[in-house]
């Protein structure tokens, strides 16, 4: 209800103008904001909105919460377009205003919503028709190569793609990129390293999968901590990478592709799109960056090494914290990549992105990265006005006991074996429903209801937690039934499919919709809040919030369901219910698309 929200805002901030002109207008002069804070009630019985300002405008007025309170209220209902969609303003307490919908207001309300195949929420539109939309870009996934992909890249890649998945279904055009770590001294360890043990990996594509490769790293890794000679011929190969030699080139590109193969199978399970822009991309532009900072004022030589210290942060020992941005050895940091990538997304096109919005979905143990190499951007003045820069921090991820996820025997956790984990359990749940109920059901069946199982509940497991708090990984409470899980969700619209499938035929625009119970109000105004939440969640970026209303949305239908008849009813009441049903289920399908949950019509 996001229009109606304005229009009552409109007219509750016109009444306050109207009940208080002199004290308005007085006060405004002096700078102070009269906001009538006008938001969504916070409980049912208190009505659809509240106007929760009274107290601070008491203040500023010099009146007592109740005379203003009455004063607002009376101003209201002279305005008959306010009278027709809302009953009587209730004076709570002593001084909320309570605002309730009329019903027949909510009635055209959701008629509306049930031809609207966007379910009221609007598509963006370029603040200047003849401009076309900024992208947005979003930073998500990034794995490094040669590295596993572990459960942090899991968390960005569930929590980047919903993030994406919301701002495209609001119009913007949006850069998903994956900000892979494909440069750096960990090429030179591993391609010095394969030279010596298994050449033919740096020649022949695919000689080695993904797991070799991983320990050849960490193999290479301990021998440059341990070796001064291999240590040196690290740092040449580096060098040599870096200056374009074709044969290291060659070797880099082998391993590069190796790793993308084994993180492209992980994308494809999880159906997520990502376009790889790794930080070699960013190579020819970290010079720029040198010499903007330079020209800006900003570069201090500190041991040898160029940096740019921080305002405002404080490191150990009293002394502002650089950001190097070029190593005594002239090599550049993962900071510096950061810096190049933030100048080239939101630099008009041709020459950049353009981009108007960059979000980076990382853990919360790069916020600091982040907070300093914003500053720096800031400070070099590349963040044009309106353009927005945000890091969106995610906890960790914790096994059962609160600590650290690993396997029984220690090892770090391959996303592969978690996955297939899930949809082994969930596979396994299901051959039991199935006993208990006594049906029976094909491979086929039972293959595609315990992936689609198995995947959604990983990904909802993750989306439903605030993503600022660590979250403890538990297949037991993820592939349950009941509660705030994705197979409760998954359920609620295998019932609506049930009723669908009885064969029920039902054109709601021949017909005058009719409601009377509590019951399908209650679950009306449910619908009716789903353009709220889009809004909110690509203000705030917290997925949890839309979970959060579908697993309320989900409760409200089932009380629904479970209370009232639906197809055992009278015209036009049978095909009233059935339209809330069939509003509910889009409502539930675009929510899930929206996670990047797939949905089932049996299960
Ligand atoms: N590769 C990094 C990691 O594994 C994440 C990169 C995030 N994106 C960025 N622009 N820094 O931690």
């Amino acid at each position: 209800m996001l229009k109606t929200y304005k229009t009552l805002n409109t007219y509750v901030t016109n009444a306050l103008d109207a009940a208080f002109p002199e004290e308005s207008a007085n006060a405004k002069q002096h700078g102070q904001v009269i906001d009538p804070q006008l938001g969504r009630a916070t409980k049912a019985e208190f009505g659809d909105f509240q106007i929760n300002g009274v107290f601070a405008l008491a203040k500023i007025f010099k009146q007592s919460p109740r005379a203003i309170a009455m004063a607002i209220s009376k101003q209201l209902q002279v305005n008959d377009d306010f009278n027709n969609i809302c009953l009587k303003p209730e004076i709570a307490g002593p001084g909320f205003i309570n605002l309730t919908i009329k019903e027949n207001y909510l009635k055209s309300e959701i008629a509306a919503q049930l031809n609207d195949n966007r379910l009221g929420v609007p598509i963006v539109q370029p603040q200047n028709p003849k401009e076309t939309l900024k992208p947005i870009v979003v930073d998500f996934s990034s794995p490094n190569i040669a590295k596993e992909m572990h459960v942090g890249h899991l968390r960005s890649t569930i929590i980047g793609d919903s993030i994406a998945r919301i701002l495209e279904f609001r119009g913007y055009p949006v850069l998903r990129l994956n900000h892979v770590g494909d440069w750096g001294t960990q090429f030179g360890m591993l391609i010095t390293y394969l030279k010596l043990v298994a050449p033919h990996a740096l020649t022949t594509a695919n000689a080695i999968d993904l797991g070799d490769l991983v320990a050849f790293y960490r193999k290479a890794k301990e021998r440059f901590d341990n070796d001064k000679e291999f240590q040196s011929s690290s740092r040449n190969e580096v060098v040599k990478l870096q200056a374009g030699d074709q044969e290291s080139l060659k070797a880099w590109k082998l391993l590069c592709d190796q790793s993308r193969k084994e993180f492209q199978k992980i994308y494809d399970r999880l159906a997520v799109k990502l376009t790889e822009r790794g930080e070699s991309f960013y190579n020819q532009y970290l010079k720029d960056v040198v010499d903007d900072l330079n020209s800006a004022g900003l570069l201090t030589t500190d041991n040898g090494a160029k940096c740019v210290f921080l305002e405002g942060i404080i490191g150990k020992g009293g002394q502002s914290h650089p950001v190097i941005i070029q190593k005594t050895d002239g090599g550049f940091n993962y900071s510096t990549t950061d810096l190049a990538a933030i100048r080239y997304r939101l630099s008009a096109a041709p020459i950049g992105d353009g981009a108007h919005r960059l979000i980076y979905v990382t853990d919360a143990g790069q916020a600091n990265h982040f907070s300093g190499v914003f500053q720096v951007a800031k400070r070099a003045k590349w963040i044009p006005k309106g353009c927005r820069i945000e890091h969106v921090p995610f906890g960790l991820v914790q096994g059962d006991d609160g600590k650290k996820l690993k396997t029984r025997s220690g090892a770090t956790v391959r996303l592969k074996d978690l996955l297939d984990e899930a949809i082994d359990r969930a596979r396994h749940d299901l051959e039991q429903r199935l006993r208990e109920e006594g049906r029976k059901e094909d491979g086929h069946f039972i293959e595609k209801v315990a992936t689609t199982i198995g995947i959604a509940a990983v990904k909802y497991a993750d989306l439903s937690q605030n993503r600022t708090t660590n979250y403890q990984f538990s297949f037991n409470r993820m592939l349950a039934l009941q509660g705030n899980t994705a197979p409760y969700l998954l359920y609620a619209l295998v019932r609506i499919a049930g009723i669908n499938r009885k064969g029920v035929q039902y054109n709601p625009s021949v017909m005058e919709l009719d409601f009377k119970e509590p019951q399908e109000w209650n679950l009306i105004r449910e619908l009716l809040k789903f353009d709220e939440v889009i809004l909110e969640v690509e203000e705030e970026l917290l997925p949890n919030r839309l979970c959060n209303y579908l697993f309320e949305l989900s409760q409200v239908f089932n009380r629904f369901y479970d209370q009232i008849p639906i197809l055992n009813t009278t015209e036009p009441i049978r095909t009233s219910r059935l339209s809330l049903c069939r509003i509910t289920s889009e409502t539930l399908k675009v929510g899930l698309n929206l996670l990047g949950i797939s949905t089932l019509e049996r299960m």
